[in-house]
């Protein structure tokens, strides 16, 4: 059987190590694995961009890397493909091509890393005559649906630790506030575990609305305790109570999503004039998804691209390779049609940072 893979959408920490373990387990099986250059570039415009073998050598001590030896593209929807018409750029319907062009080689299964977005179109594919489709869950907010882990998000969240750990040590050199901007989208899941796990002070989710009043009385109440800095955590997709998110950009016709972004410096900004403190903000942005994953991720990739081999060969279904409590299972791929996750606010994690004094900024006070 012959499978083809594509790692389009946004990249994450883990996608050549799911790719090795694809390989070799594919391989071991008897099946030819073909990756697919630039998301869906190297099917539509072969041309530029084509396909390439994924054999044992071809994925030889990649597990380790970041990014993704395939390449990867944002403005690849074959259902909104840009072409240049009469001098501006028109979406245009290219899915059932896909469907052909896979027919046309032989290939029997696509395999979508991915994350919401990838996913959804990849189950849309299915409508057009792909055959069969294996998704393999990737991003590093952790937002989707139908798995409770995504691999990336370990990196990320390691990431975003060792610069507040490195945050911390101005900070109270300056005896400022520090403020770091994460990405997430519209799921608090970096800011809340880097926070955490990275001693900050305050950390504000898009789940739990915030007020900065309720930020400034815990820097004043620290302040009054001798601890004369504060490290502010923010999710890109956190707003103040009866506010909405900092956009960057709109959606457009091929981007789905708004590009979120700018909370940190409104909350810098707000900080000083509240405290009287001096306040600083940097946005840690695409740092999150770049570098080598953590061992965490590496074991998860693996874990993955090892389970959609096995199902790919064992069964002759269409899914998603999703984590379960802990167990990697074989999940109905319409699961990643259901709403983004997003953190439950019963989440013992919630809670741990409250009994640490992690100040959230709603309503209910942090523990003295
Ligand atoms: O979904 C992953 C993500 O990294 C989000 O956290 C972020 O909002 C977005 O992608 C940024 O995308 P881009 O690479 O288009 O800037």
């Amino acid at each position: 059987m012959k499978i083809a893979v594509n790692t389009g959408g946004g990249d994450a920490p883990g996608l050549n190590a799911v790719l090795r373990a694809l390989t070799l387990g594919a391989e071991s099986r008897g099946l030819e694995a073909w990756g697919i250059r630039h998301g869906y570039r190297g099917l539509l415009e072969p041309e530029e961009e084509g396909l390439v073998r994924l054999d044992r050598a071809a994925v030889r001590g990649i597990a380790h890397l970041g990014g993704t030896i395939l390449g990867s593209t944002n403005r690849g929807d074959p259902f909104a493909w840009p072409v240049l018409r009469g001098g501006a750029l028109t979406p245009v319907d290219r899915g059932t091509e896909v469907a052909e062009r896979l027919a046309a080689q032989g290939f029997e299964a696509l395999v979508v890393l991915g994350g919401d977005g990838s996913l959804r179109i990849a189950q849309k594919l299915l409508g057009r005559g792909v055959p069969r489709v294996i998704g393999v869950p990737k991003t590093i907010d952790n937002d989707l649906p139908g798995t409770d882990r995504c691999f990336g998000f370990s990196t990320a969240v390691s990431t975003a630790v060792e610069a507040l750990d490195r945050l911390h040590t101005t900070a109270q050199a300056h005896d400022r506030v520090m403020v770091a901007e994460v990405m997430g989208r519209d799921a608090g899941f970096i800011a809340l575990h880097a926070g955490v796990a990275g001693g900050a002070d305050v950390i504000l989710i898009p789940e739990l609305p915030f007020d900065l009043e309720r930020v400034a009385e815990k820097i004043l109440a620290r302040e009054r305790a001798g601890r004369r800095f504060s490290i502010v955590v923010a999710a890109e997709g956190a707003s103040a109570r009866g506010g909405s998110s900092s956009v960057l950009a709109p959606a457009d016709a091929f981007r789905e999503h708004v590009r979120l972004g700018g909370v940190g410096a409104l909350v810098a900004q707000q900080l000083e004039r509240l405290t009287g403190k001096e306040a600083r903000s940097l946005v840690l942005g695409h740092l999150l998804r770049g570098g080598s994953p953590v061992a965490e991720d590496r074991v998860l990739a693996q874990r993955l691209g090892a389970a959609a081999a096995r199902f790919l060969a064992g069964t002759t279904a269409s899914g998603l390779v999703a984590v379960r409590g802990g167990e990697v299972v074989f999940a109905p791929l319409e699961c990643v049609l259901a709403p983004p996750r997003r953190v439950s606010l019963e989440d013992d994690l919630i809670t741990t940072a409250r009994d640490l004094g992690i100040c959230f900024g709603d309503e209910e006070r942090p523990a003295p």
